[in-house]
């Protein structure tokens, strides 16, 4: 028979041990390490990406500013801002939360003792969180390579920004299968929204895509395959050159599940004197995709474009960007050199456009040939093979959104295109395109 002075310590164990039990399993941050920032107060005064206005908050580890942003009126962004005080007039955003979904004046950032991180409106809405509350989190911390971490007692990262990244991967930083696989680029410096670019990590594949809203999936417009094994994880590396000092390169470095050894890509061959903490590479507003490196010597453009993929000196040329020429317009030489209509071409401007097919009726549209063309997309894609001519165009015949196809007569290739933008000039007589054009 128990008596009551045992039920009495028993309790009292099993409540000590719950306690000691709840300590370990639930974060700790101590109070003196837990903040709220709220997003008020004057602005920052120098010129920063996207002529943005700015307030910054103490994280702070050079050359990384946690701040709030602006660039159209109360809608702001939690950022991560990179540059040296030298660079102050030119500031950039490396790093953001709540992209697509800003905060307004008064929201507040809160780390609190349960060890998650909240962006929450004035109203008290969650905008963004690190979802990490009683995950062991006992401290947080900004990084001097730009990660900003939130770690357990072991020193763990329990959740890392390096894992969220938006349009931009700093050195270090990666792709991953499972994770965040892809970069997508910003609608416009005044809009802070998902852009139609993304840089995507497939299996065998780092790809670009262009989506356009007519399309029914991204179109493919430029390509890197890794050969015959499945890729994990890409991270942005730099490596010093020893000998030479201060000579960096870029590589893309990847894991695989065939090999556990990492293999390197260097695509881009890039060599630089810059500063390889301040370099980054970015799915840029136009599609490009650009390594950027900071030059300590130099005291107004100290930002340079290290090494861009599509471009007057890289292996591919800027007419493979879908929307180098607009609209609609004919590109040859990183240059827009015409706009095509059905009476053949005229000079270009921002404004050519392909004439608007609103009806679905065969009878109502015809199309117009154009001679040594090629669309963006047939660069990277193989289109179906062994199509008659007459079969290709009947396929976009049938298909209203279809804008026009092209067609290669050697090889009876044949692409239907839901998007026109830049078509690039080449010698190959054989490669045409047929664009939709209304009837009247
Ligand atoms: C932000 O909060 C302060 C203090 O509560 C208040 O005085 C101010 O009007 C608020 N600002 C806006 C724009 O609501
Ligand atoms: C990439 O994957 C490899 C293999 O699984 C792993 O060892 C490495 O830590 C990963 N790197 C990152 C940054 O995730
Ligand atoms: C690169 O820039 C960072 C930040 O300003 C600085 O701490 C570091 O010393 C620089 N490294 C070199 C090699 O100049
Ligand atoms: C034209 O392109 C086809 C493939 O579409 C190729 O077989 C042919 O050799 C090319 N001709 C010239 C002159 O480059």
């Amino acid at each position: 028979m128990a008596s009551p002075h045992w039920l009495y310590a028993i309790s009292l164990l099993l409540l000590l041990s719950f306690q000691l039990f709840s300590t370990i399993s639930e974060a700790v941050v101590p109070a003196s390490d837990t903040f709220s920032y709220v997003n008020e107060g004057v602005f920052g005064d120098y010129i920063v990406e996207y002529d943005a206005n700015y307030r910054f908050l103490p994280p702070f580890s050079n050359p990384f500013q946690l701040c709030f942003y602006n660039t159209t009126p109360n809608a702001y962004t939690l950022a991560l801002r990179m540059g040296t005080v030298r660079s102050e007039a030119l500031m950039r955003w490396v790093w953001e939360a709540n992209r697509g979904n800003p905060v307004r004046e008064n929201a507040t950032l809160t780390f609190g003792t349960d060890g998650n991180l909240v962006l929450a409106d004035a109203d008290g809405r969650i905008a963004w969180q690190t979802n990490t509350a009683n995950k062991g989190v006992v401290g947080f911390q900004l990084l001097p390579t730009g990660n900003m971490v939130l770690h357990d007692g072991k020193g763990n990262f329990i959740w890392q920004s390096f894992d969220s990244p938006t349009d931009t991967l700093l050195i270090g930083q990666s792709l991953r299968a499972g994770g965040v696989s892809k970069l997508v680029s910003r609608a416009s410096a005044e809009s802070n929204t998902d852009g139609p670019y993304s840089l995507v990590m497939e299996p065998n594949m780092l790809a670009l895509y262009y989506k356009s809203p007519n399309s029914p999936r991204p179109m493919l417009y430029w390509s890197l395959y890794v050969d015959r094994v499945s890729v994990l994880n890409l991270t942005l590396t730099s490596d010093t050159a020893t000998a030479e000092g201060f000579l960096y390169y870029f590589e893309f470095l990847y894991f695989t599940t065939n090999s556990q050894a990492a293999s390197d890509v260097d695509l881009t061959y890039a060599h630089t004197r810059y500063n390889n903490t301040l370099s980054y590479l970015r799915v840029g507003m136009d599609g490009n995709l650009r390594f950027y490196t900071y030059n300590p010597n130099v005291q107004v453009y100290a930002w340079d474009v290290a090494y861009e993929f599509m471009g007057r000196d890289s292996l591919e040329s800027e007419c493979q960007l879908p929307e180098r020429c607009g609209k609609f317009g004919l590109c040859e030489n990183s240059q827009c050199v015409a706009c095509p209509t059905p009476n053949g071409l005229s000079g270009w401007s921002t404004d050519c456009e392909a004439k608007k097919v609103t009806s679905c009726k065969a009878s109502d549209f015809s199309y117009y040939k154009l001679e040594g063309v090629n669309h963006f997309m047939i660069r990277y894609t193989r289109g179906d093979g062994g199509t008659k001519q007459s079969d290709c165009e009947s396929k976009c015949t049938k298909d209203c959104k279809c804008m026009g196809y092209f067609y290669h007569t050697a090889d009876s290739r044949c692409w239907i295109a839901y998007d026109l933008k830049t078509l690039t000039k080449v010698r190959n007589s054989t490669h045409l395109a047929y664009i939709k054009t209304p009837k009247n």
